[in-house]
């Protein structure tokens, strides 16, 4: 609790949220009153609030009522776009499925949709939603943010786009999306190329601006009228769903009542339609910019825990763009590293080993996850040909694998050979630097014909440390291996290769 106070004591005060429609015609004295002060209260607010703003005399000049903001400026609305951004977190396969879902959150809201950084594994945490204990809308934005400017500022931005390869659905006008750099460069007025690769600590002017700039996307300013509108429902309280009839219903998963005297919480989790509730007609309609939070979901108890929208049988459109990105695969540079490995380094067919070995639940399931890989490679033993080639993937460190299944495997040279990828390795550095000056994220998404700075975004926002793609490269590694694959149970990066063999990415 105590952090989401300090968080909110970052702003003074939310904006009054007004109504559509709750302006009376004819006011009355007191709400005459009352606007008065609102106006004034924004007034102030804004100038004390808003560096860019306060330091323009013309506004200090004008009208209170010039002064109401649409925070949106002409710029902005000049673009003639809305858009919808989320707050992805935590490892990439989630941040993957999680940008799958707003891809249909878009769609459905026929907004353009902005595509994040990469973000490092535990830069980000959402929290338990089971357990009722998430951040909030604007928490997780921030962080993100924060995130994001980090990964700017370090020269290690790289984007989703960079890595997963949405050029298909882009072109064919299934979607439409802006990359994170273009779109903050334009909604906040910043030369966002001059924070890339800039060793400054944040202190600078631009920094300033951005950070503002961030608080007020990430909601601390609360909603703008047809400018900015934060979805503040998140698993605490909704299941988002599309046209399947029972929108406004209880959900089957709700806290217990122990759960609810113990956090204090009132939490009553409804399935809510999300083209009624945030789509024509309603309030965030008409913003510029959406912004949700956290768009993780998962299957929990029968239910979905935040998203469940897996099928559109009555809008052809969005049905189209579900069976699409059930399977969305890599960009060309990574699929090309990971065939040749196979090709020309293992040379021979070979079994897949994907261990996870360190990360909290996996520890505890060591022994069951190396006796399903005994099997297989004692069956592929006795069948032969000698040796059974290999290639592993596991975060364990090769100094680690002694007194270990692997370190048995290792040793047993006359019968195994085994196989990994290393960050040393010329293939892995290749790749890397591939994908740097391949700007894939930058070409694919919308620039506003006003944009000039495009060439200077992708000579100072390409990353200049080389990105850690070698959980990519091995995965494609994997849906080569032709004798076979072995993933630790539960583990998404093995449903992800489950998911890359089905669609037979090796040999197309
Ligand atoms: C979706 O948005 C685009 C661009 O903003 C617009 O041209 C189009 O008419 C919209 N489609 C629907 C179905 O509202
Ligand atoms: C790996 O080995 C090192 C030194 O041999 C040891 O300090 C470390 O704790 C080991 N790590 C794991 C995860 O077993």
């Amino acid at each position: 609790m105590n952090t989401i106070v300090a968080l909110a004591g970052r702003s003074p005060n939310p904006w009054p949220r007004k109504k559509p429609g709750s302006t009376p015609r004819s006011p009355s004295l007191l709400s005459c009153t009352v606007s008065l002060f609102a106006v004034l209260f924004l007034f102030v607010f804004f100038y004390f609030s808003y560096a860019r703003v306060s330091t323009s005399p013309s506004l200090l000049r004008g009208s209170l009522q010039a002064s109401r903001p649409s925070r949106c400026e002409p710029r902005i609305r000049a673009l003639g776009q809305r858009f919808l951004s989320y707050a992805p977190h935590s490892g990439f396969s989630n941040q993957l499925s999680e940008f799958k879902n707003a891809i249909v959150m878009a769609a459905i809201l026929n907004r353009t949709l902005v595509v994040p950084p990469v973000l490092d594994h535990h830069a980000v945490a959402l929290g338990s939603c089971p357990k009722f204990r998430v951040l909030s809308g604007r928490e997780i934005r921030l962080a993100v943010w924060e995130s994001a400017m980090e990964l700017l500022r370090a020269g290690r931005y790289i984007s989703m786009a960079d890595i997963i390869d949405i050029s298909s659905l882009v072109s064919s006008s299934m979607i439409r999306t802006i990359d994170f750099r273009v779109f903050v460069s334009l909604w906040c007025g910043v030369n966002i190329d001059l924070a890339c690769n800039n060793q400054a600590t944040g202190q600078s002017p631009l920094f300033a601006s951005l950070k503002q700039c961030g608080s007020f996307l990430s909601g601390f300013n609360g909603n703008v009228d047809e400018c900015f509108y934060s979805v503040d429902e998140d698993c605490r309280s909704t299941v988002w769903t599309y046209q399947n009839g029972n929108d406004g219903v209880l959900d089957s998963f709700q806290p217990d009542e122990q759960l609810k005297r113990k956090k204090k919480i009132t939490y009553a989790r409804r399935r809510r339609n999300v083209y009624k509730a945030l789509g024509p007609g309603s309030q965030a309609d008409s913003a510029a910019l959406l912004a949700f939070g956290s768009l993780f979901t998962s299957a929990y108890k029968g239910s979905q825990l935040y998203f469940d929208i897996h099928e559109a049988p009555k809008d052809q459109r969005i049905q189209s763009i579900i069976e699409k990105i059930e399977f969305l695969p890599f960009v060309p540079q990574i699929l090309h590293a990971g065939k040749e490995f196979a090709l020309t380094t293992i040379k021979a067919p070979f079994l897949c080993a994907q261990l996870r070995l360190l990360d909290g639940q996996f520890k505890n399931h060591r022994k069951t996850t190396f006796l399903t890989l005994k099997e297989k490679v004692e069956s592929l033993r006795q069948n032969g040909p000698l040796p059974v080639h290999i290639f592993v993937m596991t975060d364990l460190p090769e100094d680690n694998w002694s007194r270990t299944y692997l370190g048995d495997l290792a040793a047993d040279v006359d019968n195994f050979k085994l196989h990994f990828l290393q960050e040393e390795d010329e293939l892995f550095i290749r790749t890397a630097k591939e994908l740097a000056v391949g700007g894939h994220g930058l070409r694919v998404g919308f620039v506003a014909n006003s944009f000039a700075r495009m060439d200077k975004l992708q000579k100072q926002c390409s990353p200049r440390i080389l990105a850690d793609v070698l959980l990519y490269i091995e995965e494609v590694i994997c849906s080569c291996a032709s004798l076979g694959f072995v993933g630790t149970a539960g583990s998404t990066i093995a449903e992800s290769i489950e998911l890359m063999r089905k669609h037979d990415v090796c040999s197309s």
